[in-house]
């Protein structure tokens, strides 16, 4: 099989990835080693950057994200028992976040691709980049994980596979270099089928610890906990899950809703760059290259960053024969990671406790926090890297 662009990986970086090249009359085929109803179904990021939203409304895909997502106009911050309200949309010049989960945005994606007769091969197996520095790279899998070998000849691949997958590694090391931050937390996620109890995301640090209150549909609601990153999942009884939430979210008068829970599960926090993102004619997309702790709400969101700079650089490359993007890749996109590392870890620093951490360093959050009430350019600050950094190539 040949294509112009071989896609390792269906998630947000791939499959839009896909799209903004078909858009681009540009052919790629997407290798993915899960099934598409385990793609589909695996709960990840819920939150949109405002210019995401615009992008699938661009590419044709914001029906149902218009119809079910959820637009908000200010996320509000809880210490010390107190609230306080930031006012997204009326500090970014009316821009807002939306809530539309990851999977549901996959299935809007796949179904596009697919109704566009763009080739999507789930369940692949043994999946190995092949001459990733040279001028005829190849993609060899196996369909359906035991089928024969199979070669997908490329004029170049994408790793768009996740953290875990294998194009990094197919990057020689001596050509790379990662840097790294692991937190001494995880989160404990939860889905409940209870009611909104809040009009907008809660993000507290009270008690001991953070918790997350954000939403999914008016009956299902999305929690998280401050919790070990190397606990058994088996230690959380809802007992014991709805007293921490409490703990961390009710104020003097108010307090959340509860409800029947029908999915929990921990994952850890880290924060991860590789540099460059590239290698010959091999381009890392996502959280292949960069993982940022879900505070910020941008893992997601910079995957579509990523894959929106190659589309524009490849787009170059095919229609003008200008190289000059694809050169720069690694360093246009690099400028962003590192702006949503470095938002992603104040969020993160600011709002967990951390027993690792001083007294000094504890107050000093604190500082921050009281900074977003009382200061103007504070608060503009923080909303202005939430709700997404315009998008342009100096960002
Ligand atoms: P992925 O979504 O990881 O997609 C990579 C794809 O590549 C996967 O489908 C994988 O199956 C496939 N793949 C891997 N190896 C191979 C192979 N060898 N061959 C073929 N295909 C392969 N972000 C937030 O902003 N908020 C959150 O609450 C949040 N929660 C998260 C919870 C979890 C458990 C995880 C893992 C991530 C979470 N994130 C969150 C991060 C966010 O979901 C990611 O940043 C986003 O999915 C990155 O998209 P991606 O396309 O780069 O990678
Ligand atoms: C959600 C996840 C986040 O990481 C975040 O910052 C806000 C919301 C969510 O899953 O709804």
């Amino acid at each position: 099989m040949r294509t112009q662009v071989g896609i390792i990986g269906a998630g947000p970086a791939g499959l839009f990835l896909a799209h903004l090249l078909r858009r681009a009359g540009i052919d790629s085929v997407v290798i993915e080693s899960r099934s598409r109803a385990d793609v589909e179904g695996t709960v990840r990021a819920g939150v949109l950057e405002h210019w995401v939203t615009v992008l699938m409304q661009g590419l044709g895909l914001g029906e149902r994200m218009l119809r079910d997502g959820h637009f908000h106009d200010g996320i509000t911050l809880q210490w010390n028992r107190q609230r306080h309200h930031v006012d997204i949309a009326g500090l970014t010049n009316g821009k807002h976040v939306t809530l539309y989960p990851q999977h549901e945005v996959l299935k809007d994606l796949i179904a596009g691709l697919l109704a566009a007769g763009n080739e999507i091969i789930f369940g692949a197996g043994g999946t190995t980049i092949r001459g990733a520095g040279t001028d005829t790279p190849a993609i060899d899998f196996r369909r359906d994980g035991a089928g024969p070998p199979e070669t997908v000849d490329c004029d170049y691949v994408v790793g768009a596979d996740g953290f875990h997958g294998p194009a990094r590694q197919a990057i020689p090391a001596a050509h790379r270099t990662e840097y790294q931050k692991i937190y001494p937390f995880g989160w404990l996620g939860i889905l409940t089928k209870a009611p909104l109890s809040w009009h907008e995301l809660i993000y507290s640090n009270q008690q001991d610890g953070f918790a997350l209150l954000s939403t999914r549909s008016p009956d299902v609601q999305r929690m998280y906990l401050q919790c070990d990153p190397a606990d058994d999942i088996a230690n959380w009884p809802d007992s014991r899950v709805w007293e921490n939430l409490h703990a961390r979210l009710d104020t003097a008068d108010w307090s959340l809703t509860e409800g029947a829970i029908f999915q929990k599960g921990i994952i850890p926090l880290r924060s991860f760059v590789c540099e460059p993102m590239q290698y010959g004619r091999l381009f890392l997309a996502g959280d292949a290259a960069h993982i940022v702790p879900p505070t910020g709400a941008k893992g997601l969101n910079l995957a579509v960053a990523d894959v929106l700079v190659l589309s524009r650089a490849l787009e170059a490359q095919y229609r003008r024969n200008n190289p000059a993007g694809l050169a720069m890749y690694s360093a246009t996109c690099l400028r962003r990671v590192w702006k949503a590392e470095r938002f992603s870890w104040y969020m993160t620093t600011m709002l967990h406790s951390n027993d690792q951490e001083t007294d000094f360093e504890r107050r000093i959050h604190v500082a921050d926090l009281d900074l977003v009430r009382t200061s103007e350019s504070s608060a503009r600050s923080l909303a202005e890297n939430y709700v997404g950094l315009p998008f342009d190539d100096r960002h």
